[in-house]
């Protein structure tokens, strides 16, 4: 069952081959695809030979295979974690009744509504991503970048499945869509605002890949626990492959500040206009973009308190990541005391699940600060980096266009926008970035704001020419 079957048109482990019409539909579907693919995807790369991981298997171990694909050649399918023999609801008011493998009646809207939502992100990020290339610090970020695109493409093509295969008519109507809205388009944009930001740098790519890309992590786990176990499995074997963005941006991140500490070392100073005269990031314009991208992707989770996040755990459709993790699965009786700007509140566990995924959310984002810290500390200095208060630069819910700092105290207006240039990049602090962004093709070698990385891709050398350009 695993095993991926890829002499098919569409590779998969689904025994496509069997069901026709959804055969049919999906091969209708490829081709507006790849021409998404050609026009939306990286620019101007589409020739070039990428070192590139495939799975081949949905095994927790050895699931991928390296080889030098062209992007537009790339494998993409559709792969799904093994069904678990007599799975039970494990959350909700039918806690304990079996999953459902067909989607039930009641639920279909809100069903389709949520696959949407996620299937949008993914053809986003690589829309937001598709200049990138051109201004790499390295080949090996380059193959990266890549990997991480072709993958979003994959992520895609999962949630296509599942609209082709259990919403009918609608659901293909849906899945032409996802390749009509555009990331950043006046008319027709994506459904989240963080995936309509543009990320014209590098440094955005690294804080959206730690931060960003973390936010679908922990959306795919409460979906794999849904009741609908086709989405389920869908979203656990995504999750194998959205480890890797994530590392991406935390080593990203950490290269950056190790670049920045070599040059503060070199210098013999800590002054923020000699290192970016030294063609550095300084530690507060880092913090700048940490506060940026921390906050546009906490308003993702959706409001503190909100009846959908309700409804959605009673119905079984959306757990809690690692739901196996709490005692009560059913929060009839649970109560949350919520900060507010009108004072602590009282709320029923069940309508403020946004909260607690962004609270778990938050502790994860923690791990790559105390890290970077931890070099920051080591080499002497005193700054440290913080991610930002839940309350600062909120665009939904109780904080609400809120004047508070990244500390999380509420000041007045006028001293909030005289000092919003502290906390979040400037235009010239933009200008600054984007004066980096020199593209460096020579294998092995780095741009001078980031450190390499200290080992290539699948032990391979980082010498190693992971992206022959054409
Ligand atoms: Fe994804
Ligand atoms: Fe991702």
């Amino acid at each position: 069952m695993s095993g991926i079957n890829y002499s098919e048109k569409i590779p998969n482990n689904i025994n496509l081959a069997n069901d026709r019409t959804l055969q049919r539909a999906l091969e209708h579907w490829q081709p507006h695809f790849l021409d998404w693919w050609k026009g939306m995807g990286p620019t101007d790369f589409q020739g070039a030979d990428v070192y590139l991981r495939t799975a081949t298997s949905v095994d927790a171990d050895g699931w991928a295979t390296y080889g030098t694909v062209k992007m537009p050649d790339y494998r993409w399918g559709i792969f799904l974690a093994d069904q678990q023999s007599e799975r039970t609801i494990g959350f909700g008011d039918s806690m304990g009744r079996p999953v459902w493998q067909q989607v039930p009646g009641e639920f279909r809207s809100t069903l389709r509504r949520l696959i949407v939502t996620q299937g949008d992100t993914e053809p986003a990020s690589v829309e937001q991503q598709r200049l990138l290339g051109h201004t790499c610090p390295s080949l090996y970020d380059l193959r990266n970048l890549f990997q991480i695109n072709v993958e979003e493409g994959r992520h895609l093509w999962a949630m296509v499945y599942l609209l082709h295969a259990y919403f009918g008519r609608d659901g293909r109507e849906e899945a032409e869509e996802l390749l009509a809205r555009h990331s950043g388009d006046a008319d027709k944009p994506r459904i989240l605002t963080t995936f309509n930001e543009p990320i014209s740098d590098w440094l955005s790519l690294y804080c959206f890949t730690y931060f960003t890309d973390r936010d679908g992590k922990y959306q795919l786990k409460s979906l794999a626990e849904s009741a609908f176990d086709p989405l389920s499995r869908t979203c656990r074997f995504m999750l194998t492959e959205e480890a890797h963005h994530m590392f991406v941006g935390e080593t990203g991140l950490a290269r950056v500040v190790k670049r920045t500490l070599e040059v503060m070392k070199e210098l013999g100073t800590d002054d923020a206009a000699r290192v970016r005269a030294a063609g550095a990031v300084d530690l507060a314009l880092l913090q700048k973009y940490l506060n940026f991208w921390c906050s546009s992707s906490l308003d993702l989770f959706g409001s503190e308190i909100s009846s959908n996040a309700a409804s959605n755990f009673a119905n079984g459709l959306k757990g809690r990541p690692d739901e196996s993790q709490y005692e009560d699965h059913v929060l009839r009786d649970k109560q949350l005391k919520l900060d507010t700007p009108d004072g602590v509140q009282d709320v029923p566990m069940l309508n403020a699940l946004n909260e607690v995924m962004r609270e778990s959310y938050l502790k994860d984002c923690e791990i790559g600060l105390k890290r970077w810290n931890r070099q920051i500390e080591r080499a002497g200095h005193a700054f440290r980096l913080a991610l930002p208060s839940t309350r600062f630069r909120r665009s939904i819910g109780s904080w609400v266009n809120q004047p508070v700092t990244p500390e999380g105290k509420l000041i007045s207006r006028e001293e909030f926008d005289r000092r919003i240039g502290e906390w979040l990049p400037t235009e010239a602090d933009r200008a600054f970035v984007r004066s980096l962004m020199q593209r460096v093709v020579e294998p092995g070698k780095m741009a001078g704001w980031i450190a390499p990385p200290e080992r290539g891709i699948n032990n391979l050398p980082v010498e190693y020419e992971y992206v022959k350009l054409s």
